[in-house]
C-alpha cells in the first residue's frame, strides 16, 4: 500500500517538477492543473491519508476532497453511498458512481443537501449501482487542489474525469475517449439511511429542472441525514444547486432510481436526477456546479461569482492551489523528513476543512432555526483572548447569553446565587441523552437541571452522566472567559466558581473520577463516559490542573499516576480525551517524562500512508495534535492564552503569522535525535517555565531551544502553573 501511495502522489509532484525544469514554474493557469504555485508545503499533501484502516473507527475516516480552506462544499469521487460512519470514498472499492458535492467533513457527521454528478456512455443507467464504472488507483491523481482519475467502462473506451473546486462551486471537466452517447447525470435526492440504524431509510423528496437554453439542470436536495434528531426539524433545509455545462443537450430527461422519463424537463420525486445527452463528436464537458443553502438563485449567483463563464478547469484548479499555498507556506520545516513533511501538511490540510464557510453574500441558512439569518461571526472564548478580532463581541456575548440563559445556564437575576433556577431542555429529566437519540433536540447543556442543583450530571437519568459532568465544569470555565472579557464580571465570578464541579465527581476512595447518581451515591468505575473510561476522563480537566493535581495528592503521586496510565497501556491517542494527557506531566514538574511520551506517540500513532491516522480525524484532531506537538507546544487549555512547551521536533519552524505579518522562527538543532530540552530562550531572554503565552508566540522573532539526548531537569519548577488557568 504505501508504494501505491507513493505513485499517487509522486505522480503530481513528478510532472510538476519536469515543468520547473523546463523552466514553466508558476506556469500560467491555463497551462495545467498541478504543480503551480509552487509550494513545496501543498506537494506534500496527500489526501490519501487517513482514507485506510479496516473498521470505521480504526480509521482517520478521511476522503481525497478537493476545495479551499474552510470551504463550504469539498467534492469528491464517490465510491459508495456515504451515511453516519461510512465515508463517501473508500479506497478498497473498484467503481466510481460519480462526484458528490459533499457536505460531510468527518466520518460521523451526517451528509446533508448533496449533489452528485456522474459521466456515462452508452444507454443511460441512472441507479447508484448501475453506472459506476471501474478504475483503478494508479490512474488517479489526488492533490489538495486538483483530482483526475481514468474511467474504464465495461464496454469500452474511457472518460478521464477531473475536479477542482471553490468554496462554493465544483468545476468538473469529462473528456469523453472512444466512447458512444456520452451523457451527465445529476442527482438531486437519494433515500438514505439515516444514523446508523441500517433499518431506517429516510426518503427524501427532491426537484431537478433541465434547461436546453441555459444549457443548466438545477435542482434541490432536502436531504438531512440527522433528521432523526428533533422534535424540531428544519423543514426548510435543503441543498440547492446550478450545473452549467459548457456543451448542447442533444437529448435529456429525468430519472428516479433505475427509471427514465425521457423528454421530461422537470420532476420533484425520490431518488430524483437529470440526464442530458451531448452530440456524439463531442470529446469534452466542461461543467460547474454552484450550490447553496438558501436557493437555486443563490447557487446561481454563487456559480457567476466564484467561477464565471470562460474560466477554464487550470484556473480553478490554479486558484484552488494557491488558496492552499497561501495557508500552508505560512509555515517552513527544515530538518523534517519527506514523511514528516506529509504527516505535517497533509494534518494542516486537514484542520484547515473545518469550520466551513456558511455565509452567502453575506446571509446564511440556520438549521439551529430553520430560517436565513443574517451574517454573525462564530464565537469562542479562545478567539477573544487571543486577541482575534473583526467580529462584533458583544453580538457574540449576546449569542453565548442566549444559549446561557435559553440552555445553558442561569436567568440573570439569579446568577450569582448558588441555588439559582436553571433552565435546562425541554423534557431534560425525562431523556436519557443516548448518542444520536430519535426525537431529542438541541442538547446542549442536557441533564443541567441536576447539575446546576447538585453540581454533577445524574448517571440513573442521563448517559454519559460521567463525561458531561467534566465537559460542564470545563464549559462553565470558558462562558465565564467570554463573560469576563464582555464586561459581565458577576456571570464570570459565578461560573468560575462553578467551573470546580469536576471535584464533585472525584471518588476519594478509589482516586478516580466517577459518575454520580442523582441520590449522591458513586455509579461505578464503567458507567457514564463518553468513548472512553476512568482514566482518560480522571485527567480530564484541562481549566485547573493544579487542583486536579492537589486532588491526585500532589505533584510526585500525580506523576506516578501518569506514569501508571501510560505504562498501563490506558493512554488511547485515537480519541480526542486523552490528547492533553502528556503535556499534564509538564505541569506537575515533570517536562522530560512527557517529551518522552510525546516523541513515542507522534512515532507509534501517526505515519505517512493511508493508514496513517490511528484514529478518527474527526474535524481535524487527530492532527492538530501531531501539528503542535511537533511545533513545541500544545493548548492544554484552550480557552487560556498559554500553552505548555513539549519537544519540537525538527531543526527549524519558520510561522508567519498573517494577523499581524510577524515571523517566529524556532531552533531547535538536533531534534531529530534529541528529544529533550536542556533551555530555551526567547529573543535572548531565559525562559525557564515549561509555558509560552500566546502574545509571546504571535510576537514573532528567535524561540531556541537548546536540545539535549538525556532527560534535563529544564522546566522542572514552575512557579507560574501553580497560579495559571490550567
Ligand atoms: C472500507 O471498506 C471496507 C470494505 O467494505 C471496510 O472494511 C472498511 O471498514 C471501510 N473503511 C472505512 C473507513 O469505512
Ligand atoms: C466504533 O465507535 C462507535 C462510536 O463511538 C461505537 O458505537 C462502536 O461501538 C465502535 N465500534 C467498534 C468496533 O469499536
Ligand atoms: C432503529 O429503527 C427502528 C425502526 O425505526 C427502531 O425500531 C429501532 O428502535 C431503532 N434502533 C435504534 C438503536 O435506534
Ligand atoms: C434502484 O435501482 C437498482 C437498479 O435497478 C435496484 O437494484 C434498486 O433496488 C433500486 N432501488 C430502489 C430503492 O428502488
Ligand atoms: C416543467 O416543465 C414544463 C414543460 O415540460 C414547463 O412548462 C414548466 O414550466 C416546468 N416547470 C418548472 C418549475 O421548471
Ligand atoms: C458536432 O456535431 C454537431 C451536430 O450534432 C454539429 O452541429 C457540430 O458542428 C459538430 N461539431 C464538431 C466540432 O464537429
Ligand atoms: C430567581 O429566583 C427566584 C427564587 O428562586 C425565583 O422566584 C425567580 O423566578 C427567579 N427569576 C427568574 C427570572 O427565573
Ligand atoms: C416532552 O415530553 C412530552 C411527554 O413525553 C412530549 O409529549 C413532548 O413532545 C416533549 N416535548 C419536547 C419538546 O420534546
Ligand atoms: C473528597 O474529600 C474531600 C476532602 O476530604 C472532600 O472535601 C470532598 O467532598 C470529597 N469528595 C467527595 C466527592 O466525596
Ligand atoms: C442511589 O440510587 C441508585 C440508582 O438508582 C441505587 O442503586 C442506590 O441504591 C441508591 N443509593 C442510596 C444510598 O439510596
Ligand atoms: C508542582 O509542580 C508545579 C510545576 O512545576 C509547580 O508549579 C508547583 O508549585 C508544584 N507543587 C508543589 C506542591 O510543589
Ligand atoms: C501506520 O499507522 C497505522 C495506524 O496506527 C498502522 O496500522 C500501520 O501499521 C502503520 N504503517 C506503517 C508503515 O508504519
Amino acid at each position: 500500500m504505501p508504494g501505491l501511495l507513493l505513485r499517487f502522489m509522486k505522480f503530481a509532484q513528478y510532472v510538476a517538477l519536469i515543468w520547473s525544469a523546463f523552466g514553466y514554474d508558476d506556469l500560467p493557469a491555463s497551462k495545467f492543473p498541478i504543480g503551480t504555485p509552487k509550494s513545496d508545503a501543498v506537494d506534500h499533501v496527500n489526501p490519501m491519508i487517513g482514507n485506510g484502516g479496516d473498521s470505521p473507527n480504526g480509521s482517520g475516516g478521511m476522503i481525497p476532497s478537493t476545495a479551499p480552506p474552510f470551504a463550504m462544499t469539498r467534492w469528491v469521487a464517490q465510491t459508495r453511498e456515504n451515511y453516519v460512519s461510512v465515508t463517501p470514498y473508500n479506497q478498497t472499492d473498484d467503481k466510481i458512481h460519480g462526484f458528490q458535492g459533499t457536505h460531510q467533513p468527518a466520518i460521523w457527521m451526517g451528509e446533508s443537501g448533496t449533489v452528485i454528478v456522474a459521466p456515462g456512455v452508452g444507454t443511460v443507467t441512472p441507479s447508484f449501482e448501475d453506472r459506476g464504472i471501474p478504475f483503478s488507483h494508479e490512474e488517479e491523481v489526488a492533490t489538495a487542489s486538483y483530482y483526475s482519475v481514468k474511467l474504464r467502462p465495461d464496454s469500452g473506451g474511457m472518460v478521464f474525469a477531473e475536479h477542482a473546486s471553490t468554496s462554493r462551486v465544483g468545476h468538473l471537466r469529462f473528456t469523453f475517449e472512444d466512447v458512444s452517447e456520452p451523457h451527465v447525470i445529476v442527482q438531486a435526492s437519494r433515500n438514505t439511511v439515516v444514523s446508523n440504524n441500517v433499518s431506517r431509510i429516510a426518503v427524501n423528496i427532491g426537484d431537478i429542472q433541465i434547461s436546453p437554453e441555459e444549457q443548466e439542470i438545477s435542482g434541490r436536495n432536502p436531504e438531512r441525514q440527522d433528521d432523526i434528531l428533533g422534535p424540531f426539524t428544519a423543514n426548510h433545509f435543503a441543498g440547492y444547486f446550478v450545473a452549467r455545462f459548457n456543451a448542447p443537450f442533444v437529448s435529456w430527461g429525468t430519472a428516479t432510481n433505475d427509471t427514465l422519463h425521457e423528454n421530461e424537463l422537470n420532476r420533484t420525486d425520490q431518488q430524483v436526477m437529470g440526464y442530458v445527452r451531448f452530440p456524439e463528436n463531442t470529446t469534452q464537458v466542461d461543467v460547474r456546479v454552484g450550490v447553496s443553502f438558501i436557493s437555486i438563485e443563490q447557487a446561481r449567483a454563487n456559480l457567476d461569482n466564484e467561477i464565471p463563464d470562460g474560466t477554464s478547469l487550470e484556473e480553478t484548479a490554479y486558484n484552488t492551489r494557491k488558496a492552499w499555498a497561501d495557508k500552508l507556506d505560512l509555515i517552513q520545516l527544515e530538518g523534517a523528513t519527506d514523511d514528516q513533511k506529509t504527516i505535517f501538511y497533509t494534518g494542516f490540510f486537514h484542520t484547515l476543512q473545518y469550520p466551513n464557510e456558511q455565509d452567502e453574500d453575506g446571509r446564511y441558512y440556520s438549521g439551529y432555526d430553520d430560517q436565513i439569518a443574517t451574517h454573525v461571526d462564530s464565537l469562542i472564548a479562545e478567539a477573544m483572548i487571543k486577541g482575534v478580532t473583526g467580529f462584533d463581541t458583544d453580538v457574540a456575548y449576546a449569542g453565548v447569553y442566549k444559549d446561557a440563559t435559553v440552555y445553558v445556564f442561569l436567568c440573570v437575576e439569579n446568577l450569582t446565587t448558588a441555588n439559582a433556577p436553571s433552565r435546562p431542555p425541554v423534557n431534560d429529566t425525562t431523556t436519557q441523552y443516548y448518542d444520536r437519540q430519535e426525537g431529542v433536540g438541541v442538547e446542549a447543556r442536557a441533564g443541567l437541571t441536576l447539575y446546576a442543583q447538585k453540581g454533577f450530571v445524574g448517571a440513573d437519568q442521563h448517559s454519559e452522566a460521567g463525561s458531561r459532568t467534566l465537559d460542564y465544569s470545563f464549559d462553565d470555565f470558558a462562558v465565564s472567559v467570554v463573560a469576563r472579557q464582555t464586561g459581565h464580571g458577576d456571570v464570570a465570578d459565578f461560573l468560575l466558581a462553578r467551573s470546580k464541579n469536576y471535584q464533585k465527581i472525584f471518588n476519594n476512595d478509589t482516586g478516580f473520577m466517577e459518575a454520580r447518581f442523582s441520590n449522591g451515591s458513586f455509579a461505578g468505575e464503567d458507567v457514564g463516559w463518553t468513548e472512553g473510561d476512568k482514566w482518560a476522563y480522571t485527567f480530564d480537566v484541562m481549566h485547573d490542573v493544579p487542583g486536579l493535581i492537589e486532588l491526585k495528592g500532589g505533584n510526585a503521586s500525580f506523576v506516578e499516576f501518569l506514569d501508571e496510565h501510560f505504562d498501563g497501556g490506558h493512554n488511547d491517542q485515537t480519541n480526542e480525551p486523552s490528547h492533553h494527557i502528556p503535556y499534564l506531566y509538564a505541569l506537575a514538574g515533570a517536562p522530560d517524562k512527557g517529551q518522552t511520551r510525546i516523541r513515542s506517540i507522534a512515532a507509534i500513532d501517526y505515519n505517512a500512508t493511508i493508514d496513517g491516522l490511528a484514529g478518527n480525524e474527526d474535524c481535524g484532531q487527530m492532527s492538530a495534535w501531531w501539528l503542535f506537538s511537533s511545533i513545541g507546544f500544545y493548548p492544554v487549555n484552550p480557552s487560556s492564552t498559554l500553552y505548555v512547551v513539549g519537544s519540537p521536533f525538527f531543526d527549524k519552524v519558520t510561522m508567519k503569522f498573517p494577523g499581524n505579518g510577524k515571523t517566529l522562527v524556532l531552533t531547535a538543532t538536533g531534534a531529530a535525535t534529541k528529544p529533550y530540552i536542556r533551555s530555551l530562550t526567547l529573543n535572548g531572554q531565559s525562559i525557564t517555565e515549561p509555558l509560552l503565552s500566546h502574545e509571546q508566540i504571535i510576537n514573532g522573532g528567535e524561540l531556541v531551544f537548546e536540545m539535549s539526548e538525556k532527560p534535563e531537569l529544564w522546566g522542572s519548577n514552575s512557579a507560574s502553573v501553580a497560579h495559571s488557568e490550567l
